[in-house]
């Protein structure tokens, strides 16, 4: 069930958007950061307000791997998963993540403290494999370097 206030910010954000060309986009990416996931109530609203259908507006938003259905963990945990990171050992980072973290890598974990993702490309693909935590990237990760950031935003949660 979603607050008033966020009722009012998905509306707030439709309203601000919807007359672009191109608006899903915008209004997703909008949502996403102010409420932290697509809830379904919103992809009611922007359906009636680009005139889209339901079905259309749930189909970009499960398309993209960026945005979320449900409410995230309390630290996302994201692991670049594109070319440059692959040929780096990206796929076993990705494998030990979603073991240690016990993740299927995307709901939450079921204590609620973190959320695994795919991302495909942070921008450092000069230093990968990559990853980020609550939006900061790091570099060159491995297994253990991993650990250690996890257990850092573990023991701020
Ligand atoms: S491919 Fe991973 S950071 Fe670019």
């Amino acid at each position: 069930m979603l607050t008033d206030s966020a009722r009012e910010t998905i509306n707030e954000v439709v309203a601000s958007h919807k007359q672009m060309p191109g608006a899903l986009l915008p209004i997703l990416h909008g949502i996403q950061d102010a409420v932290g996931y697509i809830p379904a109530e919103a992809v009611d609203s922007i359906a009636r307000e680009l005139n889209l259908s339901r079905a259309e507006v749930h189909g970009v938003v499960t398309y993209y791997h960026h945005f979320r259905s449900e409410p995230a963990g309390k630290h996302v945990v994201q692991i670049c998963r594109a070319e440059a990171c692959q040929s780096m050992g990206s796929e076993r980072l990705w494998a030990h993540a979603c073991l240690h973290l016990d993740s299927d890598g995307h709901k939450p974990t079921k204590d609620g403290v973190f959320t695994v993702e795919p991302v495909y490309c942070l921008g450092l693909c000069a230093s990968s494999p990559s990853m980020a935590i609550d939006g900061k990237v790091h570099a060159r990760v491995s297994v253990e370097k991993f650990n250690t950031l996890v257990a850092q935003a573990r023991s701020r949660a």
